[in-house]
């Protein structure tokens, strides 16, 4: 028996001030579409905005349902929406915030495991990385060059 070591290293921003301007903006993007979410079960409001390489920004935010499997988290509404409207496009970064109602949400936010492996996909079809800011309501920033960083031992379709 032996073991396998798997590190990934993401850079932390200290705000969202810090962030390159065109980042910054889309994070706003994120921030407007997160208090459109709707959540009412968990209160818990997400924004995602995905920027592609025909200049378009695609927002989303999470979709609940009184059947509680039936929503959807904020960055799947985001890159679902992106890839029907715009087939042909590549999705160069994503932005992602929440907060929760009832109390401030100051550290990062990491998409949920099954957006991660959504995320993925799309960076596998494109064969260009994805990538991703994520940040609560205010404080530190997260940025992961790719998706690879932050869902080590991927399932991907060569194993299929
Ligand atoms: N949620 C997202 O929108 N994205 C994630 O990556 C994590 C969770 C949503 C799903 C649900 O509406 C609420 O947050 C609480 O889990």
């Amino acid at each position: 028996m032996k073991k396998i070591k798997i590190e990934s290293f993401l850079d932390v921003y200290p705000s969202k001030d810090a962030l390159p301007e065109a980042i910054s903006s889309l994070m706003d993007a994120a921030f407007e579409a997160r208090e459109k979410a709707y959540a009412p079960y968990s209160e818990f409001l997400v924004g995602a905005a995905l920027l592609l390489d025909n200049g378009v920004v695609v927002t989303g935010n999470n979709q609940e349902n009184a059947c509680y499997p039936g929503g959807l988290c904020a960055e799947r509404t985001a890159i679902f929406y992106a890839s029907s409207q715009y087939p042909d496009a590549a999705m160069v970064s994503m932005a992602i915030t929440a907060r929760a109602k009832d109390k401030e949400t100051t550290v990062p936010i990491p998409p949920c495991g099954i957006c991660r492996q959504a995320i993925a996909e799309y960076e596998i079809k494109q064969k260009m990385p994805i990538s991703l800011y994520f940040m609560g309501e205010r404080g530190e920033v997260l940025k992961s060059d790719s998706l690879e960083n932050i869902l080590p031992l991927l399932f991907t379709s060569k194993y299929l």
